[in-house]
């Protein structure tokens, strides 16, 4: 099959080497290569988020495990927990929280709008709060949260600081160590360019030091963090099989993000999603999020009313480029289009020239 240009908010493209890398023959979970393999996948892993004093887990499962496995680490029934509800995605924070028993407070934001840090630092006062959750990017509005400023105001606090990092990590700014962050999560389907299936958390020192101490009190059993940290201490050691193939690929995945450098990722992406959105707005269309909290690894677009399948619809078919609509009440007024991992230059300009020749109207 010829390959398309995905550009929907993950999966993303792989290189060819992940690729080949998915095809090699089958090896055993327990097998020493294997093991070796995964013990690096550890310390790449850490690179990526820039976790060199927590401790690192990876694991199968989608970043929906990964939010599970954060609430699950945090909360006990009863606890109250502050959400930054900015979108879809912080939603569902609200809604995994909830089935933990959490007393959940949220701060919402307008569609597309970011959370205030003031507003945090305020709403924590009147608290205790037992923790805080924060989108770094929420795909759903396509809103980037002014994270270091908010994690801030959570340890100022004394409140855990709880991260999705699903569509940053890899492609924007977050640095685990230097943000004091608690817990911080991702995915392997979007900045990072491996196939979909894998979760990555990096996890602070002291509150591993907390989860140890909680021991039978975490309530659920594949998602809890500590039957995990036997495999990451000793990648041989059995609790559930990983999708092996998938694993190898982070790892080649990971590899390649550490070759080109976090700072220089960062400011592909960044130098990508600035192309992108000069083009989408040279095309007199309007961006849904406001200047200064655009994500640089996911544009959300406003199209006409009724317009956006057409447009996406013309985009693939005479283009071969495939980007996502909007969620829910904006799936025909609104395009998402991601644009990390990967994705070269030449792409980004590939994508403006189509985008400018897509039909527009319904
Ligand atoms: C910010 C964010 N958090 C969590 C998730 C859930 O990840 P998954 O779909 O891999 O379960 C996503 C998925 O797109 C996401 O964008």
């Amino acid at each position: 099959m010829e390959e398309r240009l995905l550009m929907v908010p993950g999966p993303t493209n792989l290189s060819k080497r992940v690729r080949e890398v998915l095809s090699q023959p089958q090896v055993g979970h327990t097998d020493p290569d294997f093991a070796k393999n995964f013990s690096e996948t550890l310390q790449l892993a850490r690179k990526a988020f820039r976790n060199n004093n927590g401790y690192q887990f990876v694991f199968t499962g989608t970043g929906t495990v990964g939010m599970e496995a954060a609430v699950a680490a945090t909360v006990e029934a009863g606890d109250k927990v502050l959400v930054l509800n900015t979108g879809y995605f912080g939603q569902r924070m609200v809604d995994i929280n909830r089935c933990y028993g959490a007393h959940v407070e949220e701060l919402g934001s307008g569609f597309g709008m970011h959370a205030d840090p003031d507003a945090v630092g305020k709403m924590l006062a009147g608290g205790p709060f037992k923790a805080l959750y924060v989108t770094h990017v929420d795909t759903g509005t396509t809103v980037c949260n002014p994270i270091a400023d908010i994690v801030k105001e959570a340890k100022n606090a004394g409140v855990l600081a709880i991260v999705d990092g699903v569509c940053s990590v890899g492609g924007i700014e977050l640095d685990f160590d230097k943000m004091g962050a608690d817990l911080a999560f991702a995915g392997s389907q979007k900045a990072l360019a491996a196939p979909p299936g894998a979760v990555l958390v990096a996890v602070s020192k002291e509150f591993l030091a907390q989860l140890e101490a909680k021991k039978d009190r975490i309530r659920t059993y594949y998602a809890n963090l500590l039957r995990w940290k036997g495999v990451m201490d000793d990648p041989k050691t059995y609790f559930a099989t990983p999708a092996v193939q998938l694993m190898q690929a982070l790892n080649q995945a990971l590899k390649e993000v550490d070759e080109e450098g976090l700072d220089n990722r960062w400011s592909r992406h960044r130098s990508n999603a600035k192309t992108i959105r000069d083009g989408i707005e040279g095309t007199k269309s309007k961006l849904v999020v406001e200047k200064g909290y655009r994500a640089d690894t996911v544009t959300g677009i406003w199209t006409e009313p009724g317009a956006a399948p057409a447009i996406q619809r013309s985009l693939r078919e005479e283009h071969g480029i495939d980007v996502a609509r909007g969620l829910g009440e904006n799936n025909t007024k609104m395009l998402r289009v991601g644009h990390f991992g990967n994705l070269t230059e030449k792409q980004a300009r590939f994508f403006v020239d189509a985008f400018a020749a897509a039909k527009k109207t319904p």
